[in-house]
Protein backbone atom coordinates (compact mmCIF):
# COMPACT_ATOMS: atom_id res chain seq x y z
CA UNK A 1 0.00 0.00 0.00
CA UNK A 2 1.36 3.54 -0.73
CA UNK A 3 1.73 6.03 2.35
CA UNK A 4 -0.70 9.33 2.53
CA UNK A 5 0.95 12.22 0.92
CA UNK A 6 -0.08 15.11 2.87
CA UNK A 7 1.30 18.70 1.24
CA UNK A 8 1.66 22.02 2.46
CA UNK A 9 2.77 25.26 1.47
CA UNK A 10 3.77 28.40 3.36
CA UNK A 11 4.02 31.28 1.60
CA UNK A 12 7.14 33.96 2.50
CA UNK A 13 5.90 36.82 2.68
CA UNK A 14 7.29 38.11 6.59
CA UNK A 15 9.34 36.62 9.47
CA UNK A 16 7.96 33.81 11.27
CA UNK A 17 6.08 34.21 14.72
CA UNK A 18 4.79 32.10 17.69
CA UNK A 19 1.72 31.77 15.65
CA UNK A 20 2.92 30.29 12.51
CA UNK A 21 5.18 28.12 14.93
CA UNK A 22 2.16 26.39 17.02
CA UNK A 23 -0.38 26.39 14.12
CA UNK A 24 1.86 25.23 11.65
CA UNK A 25 5.57 24.68 11.97
CA UNK A 26 5.51 22.57 14.74
CA UNK A 27 2.25 20.07 14.09
CA UNK A 28 3.75 19.80 10.56
CA UNK A 29 7.23 19.00 11.52
CA UNK A 30 5.34 16.05 14.18
CA UNK A 31 3.04 15.16 11.31
CA UNK A 32 6.18 14.50 9.14
CA UNK A 33 7.71 11.63 11.48
CA UNK A 34 4.72 9.67 11.06
CA UNK A 35 5.98 6.31 9.16
CA UNK A 36 2.88 6.00 7.26
CA UNK A 37 2.85 9.49 5.57
CA UNK A 38 4.94 10.60 2.66
CA UNK A 39 5.26 14.74 3.26
CA UNK A 40 5.53 17.56 1.02
CA UNK A 41 6.84 21.05 2.32
CA UNK A 42 7.13 23.82 -0.02
CA UNK A 43 7.92 27.66 0.06
CA UNK A 44 4.77 29.30 -1.89
CA UNK A 45 7.32 32.09 -3.63
CA UNK A 46 4.94 32.03 -6.96
CA UNK A 47 2.09 33.27 -4.24
CA UNK A 48 4.19 35.59 -2.20
CA UNK A 49 4.64 37.51 -5.89
CA UNK A 50 0.54 38.19 -5.28
CA UNK A 51 0.77 40.42 -2.67
CA UNK A 52 4.49 41.64 -2.47
CA UNK A 53 6.34 43.81 -5.09
CA UNK A 54 9.09 44.11 -2.99
CA UNK A 55 11.99 41.63 -4.44
CA UNK A 56 14.43 41.90 -1.47
CA UNK A 57 11.53 40.64 1.43
CA UNK A 58 10.56 37.60 -0.25
CA UNK A 59 14.36 36.56 -0.96
CA UNK A 60 14.45 37.59 2.83
CA UNK A 61 11.29 35.78 4.18
CA UNK A 62 12.22 32.60 2.09
CA UNK A 63 15.41 32.32 3.73
CA UNK A 64 13.96 32.90 7.40
CA UNK A 65 11.05 30.51 6.75
CA UNK A 66 12.87 28.03 4.82
CA UNK A 67 15.91 28.21 8.14
CA UNK A 68 12.64 28.71 10.62
CA UNK A 69 11.42 24.60 9.44
CA UNK A 70 14.76 23.61 9.18
CA UNK A 71 15.74 24.26 12.53
CA UNK A 72 12.27 23.21 14.09
CA UNK A 73 13.45 19.63 12.86
CA UNK A 74 11.91 19.28 9.60
CA UNK A 75 14.56 16.26 7.90
CA UNK A 76 14.73 17.22 4.43
CA UNK A 77 15.98 13.78 3.98
CA UNK A 78 12.75 12.65 5.14
CA UNK A 79 10.54 15.06 3.25
CA UNK A 80 10.19 16.82 0.14
CA UNK A 81 11.34 20.10 1.00
CA UNK A 82 11.56 22.75 -2.09
CA UNK A 83 10.93 25.98 -3.13
CA UNK A 84 7.98 26.23 -5.77
CA UNK A 85 9.87 28.61 -7.96
CA UNK A 86 12.32 26.04 -8.56
CA UNK A 87 9.79 23.75 -10.26
CA UNK A 88 8.97 25.28 -13.67
CA UNK A 89 6.03 21.98 -13.96
CA UNK A 90 4.03 24.08 -11.39
CA UNK A 91 3.02 27.08 -13.77
CA UNK A 92 2.81 24.66 -16.94
CA UNK A 93 0.41 22.65 -14.93
CA UNK A 94 -1.19 26.02 -13.74
CA UNK A 95 -2.17 26.84 -17.60
CA UNK A 96 -3.75 23.44 -18.03
CA UNK A 97 -6.01 23.60 -15.10
CA UNK A 98 -6.96 27.15 -15.78
CA UNK A 99 -8.36 25.85 -18.88
CA UNK A 100 -10.62 23.52 -17.23
CA UNK A 101 -11.92 25.26 -13.93
CA UNK A 102 -14.96 27.94 -14.84
CA UNK A 103 -14.29 31.23 -14.63
CA UNK A 104 -17.27 31.45 -12.42
CA UNK A 105 -15.76 29.37 -9.63
CA UNK A 106 -13.09 31.60 -9.44
CA UNK A 107 -15.28 34.39 -9.23
CA UNK A 108 -16.61 32.90 -6.01
CA UNK A 109 -13.07 32.49 -4.34
CA UNK A 110 -12.82 34.25 -1.07
CA UNK A 111 -9.77 36.69 -1.11
CA UNK A 112 -10.73 37.81 -4.77
CA UNK A 113 -14.61 38.38 -3.89
CA UNK A 114 -13.75 40.14 -0.37
CA UNK A 115 -11.87 42.87 -2.57
CA UNK A 116 -14.70 42.71 -4.70
CA UNK A 117 -17.50 43.45 -2.35
CA UNK A 118 -14.92 46.21 -0.65
CA UNK A 119 -14.65 48.08 -3.44
CA UNK A 120 -18.05 47.66 -4.34
CA UNK A 121 -18.64 49.27 -0.69
CA UNK A 122 -16.18 52.36 -1.51
CA UNK A 123 -17.73 53.10 -4.79
CA UNK A 124 -15.32 51.99 -6.58
CA UNK A 125 -14.54 49.65 -9.90
CA UNK A 126 -15.22 46.36 -8.38
CA UNK A 127 -12.17 45.26 -9.35
CA UNK A 128 -9.68 48.37 -9.01
CA UNK A 129 -6.46 46.76 -7.37
CA UNK A 130 -7.50 43.63 -7.70
CA UNK A 131 -4.36 41.73 -9.73
CA UNK A 132 -5.07 38.56 -12.01
CA UNK A 133 -2.70 36.90 -9.93
CA UNK A 134 -5.09 37.19 -7.32
CA UNK A 135 -8.29 36.08 -8.94
CA UNK A 136 -6.21 33.07 -10.24
CA UNK A 137 -4.57 32.01 -6.94
CA UNK A 138 -6.54 28.88 -6.20
CA UNK A 139 -5.57 27.96 -9.55
CA UNK A 140 -1.73 28.11 -8.82
CA UNK A 141 -2.43 26.16 -5.75
CA UNK A 142 -4.37 23.56 -7.15
CA UNK A 143 -1.06 22.64 -9.40
CA UNK A 144 1.08 22.95 -5.64
CA UNK A 145 -1.68 20.11 -5.39
CA UNK A 146 -2.40 17.96 -8.12
CA UNK A 147 1.07 18.16 -9.04
CA UNK A 148 2.62 15.86 -6.61
CA UNK A 149 -1.18 13.53 -6.50
CA UNK A 150 -1.26 14.95 -2.42
CA UNK A 151 -4.01 12.97 -0.89
CA UNK A 152 -4.51 15.50 2.53
CA UNK A 153 -3.84 19.26 2.77
CA UNK A 154 -3.58 20.52 6.06
CA UNK A 155 -4.93 23.82 6.33
CA UNK A 156 -7.00 26.11 8.42
CA UNK A 157 -10.25 27.09 7.77
CA UNK A 158 -10.01 29.91 5.37
CA UNK A 159 -8.37 27.51 3.00
CA UNK A 160 -11.03 24.92 3.07
CA UNK A 161 -12.63 26.55 -0.56
CA UNK A 162 -9.31 26.57 -2.01
CA UNK A 163 -8.66 22.80 -1.54
CA UNK A 164 -12.73 22.73 -2.90
CA UNK A 165 -11.39 23.90 -6.14
CA UNK A 166 -8.23 21.83 -6.61
CA UNK A 167 -11.17 18.86 -5.87
CA UNK A 168 -12.89 20.66 -9.15
CA UNK A 169 -10.16 20.72 -11.03
CA UNK A 170 -9.09 17.05 -10.52
CA UNK A 171 -12.20 16.08 -11.51
CA UNK A 172 -12.70 18.67 -14.93
CA UNK A 173 -9.46 16.99 -16.26
CA UNK A 174 -10.11 13.54 -15.51
CA UNK A 175 -12.84 13.78 -17.39
CA UNK A 176 -11.87 14.81 -19.98
CA UNK A 177 -8.67 13.56 -19.99
CA UNK A 178 -8.89 10.65 -18.12
CA UNK A 179 -7.80 9.53 -14.59
CA UNK A 180 -5.02 11.27 -13.78
CA UNK A 181 -5.60 13.38 -10.72
CA UNK A 182 -6.19 12.39 -7.12
CA UNK A 183 -8.65 14.46 -5.60
CA UNK A 184 -7.25 16.20 -2.54
CA UNK A 185 -9.13 16.64 0.99
CA UNK A 186 -8.80 19.07 3.63
CA UNK A 187 -7.26 18.28 6.87
CA UNK A 188 -8.44 20.76 8.86
CA UNK A 189 -6.53 21.43 12.28
CA UNK A 190 -9.36 21.42 15.29
CA UNK A 191 -6.94 20.39 18.03
CA UNK A 192 -4.41 23.27 17.29
CA UNK A 193 -5.92 26.56 18.51
CA UNK A 194 -5.09 29.74 17.49
CA UNK A 195 -2.23 31.65 19.24
CA UNK A 196 -3.74 35.04 20.49
CA UNK A 197 -1.44 37.87 20.19
CA UNK A 198 0.07 40.63 22.60
CA UNK A 199 -3.07 42.26 21.95
CA UNK A 200 -5.51 39.34 22.93
CA UNK A 201 -6.58 39.25 19.26
CA UNK A 202 -5.27 36.39 16.94
CA UNK A 203 -1.87 36.74 16.47
CA UNK A 204 -0.92 37.89 12.98
CA UNK A 205 1.50 40.02 10.96
CA UNK A 206 -1.65 42.19 9.91
CA UNK A 207 -2.34 43.26 13.43
CA UNK A 208 1.38 43.61 14.27
CA UNK A 209 0.23 42.11 17.56
CA UNK A 210 3.53 38.70 16.86
CA UNK A 211 6.16 37.54 18.56
CA UNK A 212 9.05 36.80 16.34
CA UNK A 213 9.58 33.21 16.59
CA UNK A 214 13.53 33.58 16.65
CA UNK A 215 13.44 36.56 18.34
CA UNK A 216 16.29 37.08 20.33
CA UNK A 217 15.93 36.32 24.28
CA UNK A 218 16.01 39.87 25.48
CA UNK A 219 13.83 40.70 22.83
CA UNK A 220 11.73 37.72 23.42
CA UNK A 221 11.39 38.69 27.18
CA UNK A 222 10.15 42.52 26.41
CA UNK A 223 7.48 41.24 24.06
CA UNK A 224 5.93 39.23 26.35
CA UNK A 225 6.38 41.93 29.10
CA UNK A 226 3.69 43.50 26.91
CA UNK A 227 0.91 40.74 26.59
CA UNK A 228 -2.01 42.73 27.63
CA UNK A 229 -3.60 41.61 31.41
CA UNK A 230 -6.03 43.13 33.22
CA UNK A 231 -5.51 45.64 35.96
CA UNK A 232 -5.47 42.87 38.95
CA UNK A 233 -2.64 43.42 41.35
CA UNK A 234 -0.51 40.77 43.19
CA UNK A 235 -2.20 38.64 45.36
CA UNK A 236 -5.71 39.13 43.69
CA UNK A 237 -7.01 35.98 42.01
CA UNK A 238 -6.71 35.93 38.06
CA UNK A 239 -9.30 34.68 35.40
CA UNK A 240 -7.73 32.00 33.29
CA UNK A 241 -10.65 32.50 30.91
CA UNK A 242 -9.36 34.93 28.06
CA UNK A 243 -5.95 35.50 29.74
CA UNK A 244 -3.79 35.57 26.16
CA UNK A 245 -0.98 34.87 28.56
CA UNK A 246 -2.56 31.85 29.82
CA UNK A 247 -3.78 30.56 26.07
CA UNK A 248 -0.12 31.13 25.45
CA UNK A 249 1.00 29.46 27.87
CA UNK A 250 -1.07 26.32 27.27
CA UNK A 251 0.17 26.07 24.00
CA UNK A 252 3.45 25.22 25.22
CA UNK A 253 3.13 23.73 28.51
CA UNK A 254 2.38 19.77 29.27
CA UNK A 255 -0.83 19.48 30.57
CA UNK A 256 0.35 19.39 34.57
CA UNK A 257 2.67 22.38 33.53
CA UNK A 258 -0.95 24.26 32.97
CA UNK A 259 -2.66 23.44 36.23
CA UNK A 260 -0.04 24.64 37.70
CA UNK A 261 -0.25 27.88 36.55
CA UNK A 262 -4.48 27.76 36.54
CA UNK A 263 -4.02 26.91 40.78
CA UNK A 264 -1.47 29.63 40.71
CA UNK A 265 -3.58 32.71 38.65
CA UNK A 266 -6.42 31.44 41.71
CA UNK A 267 -3.97 31.84 44.07
CA UNK A 268 -3.13 35.67 43.33
CA UNK A 269 0.26 35.06 40.93
CA UNK A 270 1.28 38.73 40.10
CA UNK A 271 1.40 39.27 36.21
CA UNK A 272 4.90 39.87 36.49
CA UNK A 273 5.61 36.44 37.93
CA UNK A 274 3.13 34.90 35.36
CA UNK A 275 5.08 36.73 32.50
CA UNK A 276 8.25 35.11 33.66
CA UNK A 277 6.97 31.91 33.91
CA UNK A 278 5.88 32.04 30.48
CA UNK A 279 9.39 33.68 29.09
CA UNK A 280 11.05 30.40 30.81
CA UNK A 281 8.66 28.14 29.52
CA UNK A 282 8.70 29.21 25.09
CA UNK A 283 12.66 30.05 25.83
CA UNK A 284 13.24 26.45 27.25
CA UNK A 285 11.42 25.40 23.93
CA UNK A 286 12.55 27.38 21.43
CA UNK A 287 16.15 28.48 22.78
CA UNK A 288 18.02 25.10 21.30
CA UNK A 289 16.06 25.87 17.92
CA UNK A 290 16.88 29.43 17.69
CA UNK A 291 20.86 28.36 18.15
CA UNK A 292 20.74 25.98 14.48
CA UNK A 293 18.44 28.74 13.68
CA UNK A 294 21.03 31.59 13.68
CA UNK A 295 23.58 29.03 12.30
CA UNK A 296 21.65 28.13 9.15
CA UNK A 297 20.90 32.37 8.53
CA UNK A 298 24.52 32.56 9.26
CA UNK A 299 24.66 30.09 6.17
CA UNK A 300 22.76 30.56 3.20
CA UNK A 301 24.39 28.97 0.94
CA UNK A 302 23.79 25.62 2.80
CA UNK A 303 19.56 26.35 3.08
CA UNK A 304 20.15 26.88 -0.49
CA UNK A 305 21.71 23.73 -1.49
CA UNK A 306 19.10 21.99 0.60
CA UNK A 307 16.33 23.71 -1.73
CA UNK A 308 17.85 22.52 -4.52
CA UNK A 309 18.19 18.57 -3.78
CA UNK A 310 14.71 19.14 -2.58
CA UNK A 311 13.73 20.33 -5.72
CA UNK A 312 15.65 17.52 -7.97
CA UNK A 313 13.73 15.06 -5.34
CA UNK A 314 10.29 16.82 -6.04
CA UNK A 315 10.77 17.35 -9.82
CA UNK A 316 11.65 13.25 -10.36
CA UNK A 317 8.07 12.49 -10.00
CA UNK A 318 6.72 16.46 -11.18
CA UNK A 319 9.09 16.43 -14.93
CA UNK A 320 7.76 12.58 -15.80
CA UNK A 321 4.06 13.30 -14.51
CA UNK A 322 3.93 16.70 -16.66
CA UNK A 323 5.03 14.68 -19.71
CA UNK A 324 2.19 12.46 -19.18
CA UNK A 325 0.14 15.42 -18.57
CA UNK A 326 1.04 16.88 -21.58
CA UNK A 327 0.63 14.00 -23.95
CA UNK A 328 -2.83 13.28 -22.35
CA UNK A 329 -3.92 16.89 -23.32
CA UNK A 330 -2.40 16.58 -26.53
CA UNK A 331 0.96 18.27 -26.62
CA UNK A 332 2.80 15.38 -28.12
CA UNK A 333 5.57 14.72 -30.17
CA UNK A 334 4.62 14.69 -33.69
CA UNK A 335 6.44 11.56 -34.79
CA UNK A 336 4.47 9.78 -32.14
CA UNK A 337 1.40 7.64 -33.85
CA UNK A 338 -1.12 8.20 -30.78
CA UNK A 339 -3.30 10.91 -31.90
CA UNK A 340 -3.11 9.88 -35.69
CA UNK A 341 -4.92 7.33 -35.05
CA UNK A 342 -7.24 8.31 -32.64
CA UNK A 343 -7.98 10.93 -35.41
CA UNK A 344 -10.26 8.75 -37.94
CA UNK A 345 -9.96 10.89 -41.20
CA UNK A 346 -5.76 11.67 -40.84
CA UNK A 347 -4.47 11.31 -44.24
CA UNK A 348 -0.91 10.61 -42.92
CA UNK A 349 -2.47 7.06 -41.84
CA UNK A 350 -3.55 6.03 -45.19
CA UNK A 351 -2.09 5.20 -48.52
CA UNK A 352 -0.96 7.68 -50.85
CA UNK A 353 -1.01 7.68 -54.79
CA UNK A 354 1.85 9.85 -56.27
CA UNK A 355 2.08 11.09 -59.42
CA UNK A 356 5.63 11.62 -60.74
CA UNK A 357 8.04 12.11 -64.11
CA UNK A 358 11.48 10.74 -64.19
CA UNK A 359 14.20 12.05 -65.80
CA UNK A 360 13.28 9.18 -69.16
CA UNK A 361 10.87 11.85 -69.45
CA UNK A 362 7.74 9.59 -69.01
CA UNK A 363 4.80 10.05 -66.41
CA UNK A 364 4.49 7.48 -63.69
CA UNK A 365 2.17 6.69 -60.82
CA UNK A 366 2.68 4.92 -57.82
CA UNK A 367 0.58 3.71 -54.75
CA UNK A 368 2.46 4.36 -51.18
CA UNK A 369 2.03 2.53 -47.93
CA UNK A 370 1.37 5.43 -45.16
CA UNK A 371 5.13 3.55 -44.05
CA UNK A 372 6.42 4.84 -47.08
CA UNK A 373 6.59 1.57 -49.14
CA UNK A 374 5.51 1.07 -52.81
CA UNK A 375 2.57 -0.86 -52.94
CA UNK A 376 1.77 -0.60 -56.89
CA UNK A 377 4.08 0.97 -59.39
CA UNK A 378 3.16 1.90 -62.90
CA UNK A 379 4.89 1.97 -66.14
CA UNK A 380 5.76 4.80 -67.70
CA UNK A 381 3.30 6.35 -69.77
CA UNK A 382 3.89 9.24 -72.29
CA UNK A 383 1.11 11.46 -71.11
CA UNK A 384 0.20 12.48 -67.45
CA UNK A 385 -3.70 12.10 -68.49
CA UNK A 386 -3.64 7.99 -68.77
CA UNK A 387 -2.07 7.72 -65.43
CA UNK A 388 -4.57 10.54 -63.92
CA UNK A 389 -7.52 8.40 -65.21
CA UNK A 390 -6.22 5.43 -63.83
CA UNK A 391 -5.94 6.39 -60.06
CA UNK A 392 -8.97 7.58 -60.42
CA UNK A 393 -10.49 4.21 -61.14
CA UNK A 394 -8.61 2.91 -58.59
CA UNK A 395 -10.14 5.42 -56.30
CA UNK A 396 -13.32 5.38 -57.05
CA UNK A 397 -13.39 1.79 -57.73
CA UNK A 398 -10.67 -0.12 -55.41
CA UNK A 399 -9.34 -3.67 -56.26
CA UNK A 400 -12.42 -4.10 -58.85
CA UNK A 401 -10.62 -1.65 -61.22
CA UNK A 402 -7.11 -3.58 -60.82
CA UNK A 403 -7.35 -6.58 -63.71
CA UNK A 404 -8.38 -3.92 -66.47
CA UNK A 405 -5.00 -1.88 -65.21
CA UNK A 406 -3.06 -5.21 -64.84
CA UNK A 407 -1.15 -4.38 -67.78
CA UNK A 408 -0.16 -0.96 -66.53
CA UNK A 409 1.73 -2.30 -63.31
CA UNK A 410 5.49 -3.40 -63.01
CA UNK A 411 6.10 -6.69 -62.89
CA UNK A 412 6.65 -8.36 -59.81
CA UNK A 413 5.99 -6.09 -56.44
CA UNK A 414 6.84 -7.46 -53.39
CA UNK A 415 4.01 -7.37 -51.44
CA UNK A 416 0.66 -9.47 -51.16
CA UNK A 417 -2.20 -8.75 -53.57
CA UNK A 418 -4.36 -8.79 -50.35
CA UNK A 419 -2.34 -5.99 -48.56
CA UNK A 420 -2.92 -3.92 -51.96
CA UNK A 421 -6.50 -4.41 -51.53
CA UNK A 422 -6.73 -3.35 -47.94
CA UNK A 423 -4.89 -0.37 -49.10
CA UNK A 424 -7.09 0.41 -51.80
CA UNK A 425 -10.45 0.10 -49.15
CA UNK A 426 -8.79 2.06 -46.83
CA UNK A 427 -8.77 5.05 -49.41
CA UNK A 428 -12.53 4.19 -50.23
CA UNK A 429 -13.22 4.04 -46.67
CA UNK A 430 -11.43 7.24 -45.70
CA UNK A 431 -13.51 9.21 -48.85
CA UNK A 432 -16.83 7.55 -47.54
CA UNK A 433 -16.81 9.42 -44.00
N1 LIG B 1 -2.28 29.67 0.14
C1 LIG B 1 -1.60 29.13 1.28
C2 LIG B 1 -1.56 30.18 2.39
O1 LIG B 1 -1.55 31.36 2.11
C3 LIG B 1 -0.21 28.72 0.92
C4 LIG B 1 -0.23 27.67 -0.11
C5 LIG B 1 0.12 27.81 -1.41
C6 LIG B 1 -0.64 26.32 0.07
N2 LIG B 1 -0.05 26.64 -2.07
C7 LIG B 1 -0.50 25.71 -1.19
C8 LIG B 1 -1.11 25.59 1.17
C9 LIG B 1 -0.85 24.38 -1.37
C10 LIG B 1 -1.44 24.25 0.97
C11 LIG B 1 -1.31 23.65 -0.28
O2 LIG B 1 -1.51 29.80 3.52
Amino acid sequence: MTSTRFLTGITPSGTPHLGNYVGSIRPSVRASLRSDVESFYFLADYHALIKIDEPARIQRSTLEIAASWLAAGLDPERVTFYRQSDIPEITELTWFLTCVIGKGVLNRAHAYKAMVDKNAASGVDPDSDVSAGLFMYPVLMGADILMFNAHKVPVGRDQVQHIEMARDMAYSFNHRYGEHFVPPDAEIEESVATLPGLDGRKMSKSYDNHIPLFAPREQLRKLIAGIVTDSRAPGETKETEGSALFQIYQAFATVEETMTLRQAYADGISWADAKQLLFERIDHEISPMRESYLALMNHPDRIEAILLAGAAKARKIATPFMGRLRHAVGLRDLRSQDGVKAVKSAKSSLPVFKQYRESDGQFYFKLQAADGRVLLQSVGFASPKVAGQSISLLQTQGSAALPALADQFQSGPEVQNEEIAAALQALLDAKAK
